[in-house]
């Protein structure tokens, strides 16, 4: 994205957020639609959707998570907090795993996103898909999409050498030990419970990559 591009997005928000405040002083729900003359206009923005280009018009307000769940109905992301503390909602974007609702679309001009949906299919699983599946890696299933995104980027982050928390020592390459599983997988709550389960499926597809 071009600079300018990006300084007028972000003059946009900063707008669209005054905005709301002053209509939350005048007593106005932020649930309701913004009268068409104050809401912010749309803006422009291309990226890479699991390998497919897509052009979007979007309200700078849009977050990723919703441009691809409202704009392209790939549910497979889910919302769950919108507050950046779930997890639920974790895409990959150039590689690096990411909260996709806390981040907005226009950010991601040029970007390659891969969600749940372009990792596998049902006839041809990602080894990921299939290790949580062999070892029961989810209960209802909610956080699945983006345990399993976060699961297959944690996996290059190891390979990529990027150190964690738990890592003994920082001048030795990090190997998949199920304390380095866990911590990195600490920012995908699962409500159901399948932590334990997780990082089997984790650690056997880790394994088979040796
Ligand atoms: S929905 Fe994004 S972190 Fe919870
Ligand atoms: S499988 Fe239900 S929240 Fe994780």
């Amino acid at each position: 994205m071009e600079e300018g591009e990006y300084e007028i997005s972000r003059r946009s928000v900063l707008v669209s957020s005054a905005v709301t405040a002053t209509l939350a002083a005048a007593g106005v729900s932020e649930a309701q639609p913004l009268p068409k003359a104050l809401a912010p206009a749309d803006h422009k923005v291309s990226f890479v959707v699991n390998g497919k280009g897509q052009a979007f018009s979007l309200d700078p307000r849009i977050t990723l998570l919703d441009a691809l769940r409202e704009h392209l109905h790939l549910t497979g992301t889910k919302k769950g907090c919108d507050h950046g503390q779930c997890g639920a909602c974790t895409v990959i974007v150039n590689g690096e795993r990411i909260n996709s609702c806390l981040s907005l679309a226009l950010q991601h001009e040029g970007d390659e996103v891969t969600t749940i949906e372009g990792l596998g299919t049902p006839e041809k699983l990602h080894p990921m898909q299939a290790a949580f599946v062999k070892h029961d890696g989810y209960q209802c299933g909610y956080c699945t999409p983006g345990q399993i995104c976060s699961a297959v980027a944690v996996l290059d982050e190891i390979k990529r050498g990027v150190p964690s928390h738990v890592q003994a020592e920082l001048t030795r390459a990090p190997t998949p030990t199920n304390a380095e599983l866990r911590e990195r997988m600490s920012g995908n709550i699962c409500r159901c419970g399948a932590y334990s389960n997780i990082a089997e499926a984790m650690a056997d597809v880790a394994e088979a990559r040796v």
